[in-house]
């Protein structure tokens, strides 16, 4: 996709409102004067521009290839920063939203022979347009769900409707034969298998380390984070943003963006917890410490990009092409 195309704000409607389980409601957003939307593929999201200033990332969860609607289910999470409280209370049939156009840092590897889909709680939204999209073309899947209840669970009906041969259940408060062990689905898979996962930090780090440990490389696991605890404190350092021609200082509590802002350099940013990739910058000088869950392994390695709301330097001075 295009930075244009990235950069699209379309004016949208929200056409349907369904509130699900507790906490949990489906939102359908078509554009506001009637016409298609952008394509997507299964895994992507879009941003939703909440209020003045405030953008928060939902993935879309209807089957890759309509092009009348998007349909995202969002949390009403009492950790909220606000994004996902102000969509249960304000959004409703009718009401005028802007939206991106669709962004992937989350596809499906189609070449995979099988395919594992984790979802842990609201984390399932991506692993529905998956299922769809792996249904269409005719590829082996399984979706595991894991919730803390099944009253706590949306898209249930729709999950058993759709994928009645793939779909396994896992409720943290049913028997324990039922509950999701990583290790023994993971370690059940064919040669070759791919696992996406997405849902709490921690429930993520956990599958991953358990993928990890079952012998998947990292080529074949997949994650979006879509929050983290992060400590963006550190030692002091000196940045170079190299096309503004400014050199500034990183104190110890502050983030690179905090300090970019303020030097009046602007960065675009969303999540501000490294996790959402907005505000990537390349990293032309020194090395960074990668504290986001953004990048991939690979791409921490080569250490030529950083998420400047979060990470730090681990070298006196880094210079970023800004
Ligand atoms: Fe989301 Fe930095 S603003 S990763």
């Amino acid at each position: 996709m295009s930075s244009e195309q990235n950069d699209m704000v379309i004016e949208a409607v929200v056409t349907a409102r369904e509130d699900q389980a507790a906490g949990i409601a489906v939102f359908e957003l078509a554009r506001a004067d009637g016409g298609p939307l952008p394509p997507f593929e299964a895994g992507a999201h879009i941003d939703v521009h909440v209020a003045d200033g405030l953008v928060r990332q939902y993935s879309l969860c209807n089957p890759p290839g309509e092009a009348e609607r998007y349909r995202i289910g969002v949390l009403d999470d009492p950790n909220s920063r606000g994004g996902s409280r102000a969509i249960h209370r304000d959004f409703a049939a009718g009401t005028a939203v802007r939206i991106s156009a669709p962004r992937n840092h989350f596809p499906l590897h189609m070449e995979a022979g099988t395919s594992v889909l984790v979802g842990g709680g609201i984390g399932v939204t991506p692993m529905l347009a998956m299922a769809y999209a792996l249904r269409a073309a005719g590829k082996p899947f399984e979706l595991h769900y894991c919730s803390r209840s099944r009253d706590r669970a949306g898209f249930l009906d729709e999950l058993a409707a759709a994928f009645p041969e793939q779909l396994r259940l896992h409720f943290d408060d049913e028997d324990a034969a039922q509950r999701f062990d990583p290790k023994a689905c993971l370690g059940a898979q064919p040669a070759g298998a791919h696992v996406y996962v997405c849902g709490p930090s921690g429930f993520m780090d956990w599958v991953i380390a358990e993928a990890k440990a079952a012998g998947y490389d990292s080529g074949r696991i997949h994650y979006e984070y879509f929050n983290a605890q992060v400590d963006t404190h550190g030692d002091a350092f000196e940045v170079v943003a190299a096309r503004s021609g400014v050199t500034l200082q990183v104190g110890p509590d502050q983030t690179i963006i905090d300090a970019l802002t303020k030097a009046g350099i602007r960065v675009k940013k969303s999540c501000e917890q490294g996790v959402c990739g907005t505000c990537i910058c390349d990293v032309l000088e020194g090395t960074p410490d990668h504290k986001d869950k953004f990048l991939s392994e690979e791409e921490r390695e080569d250490n030529d990009q950083i998420v400047v709301c979060c990470s730090r330097s681990k070298t006196p001075r880094l210079v970023l092409d800004i």
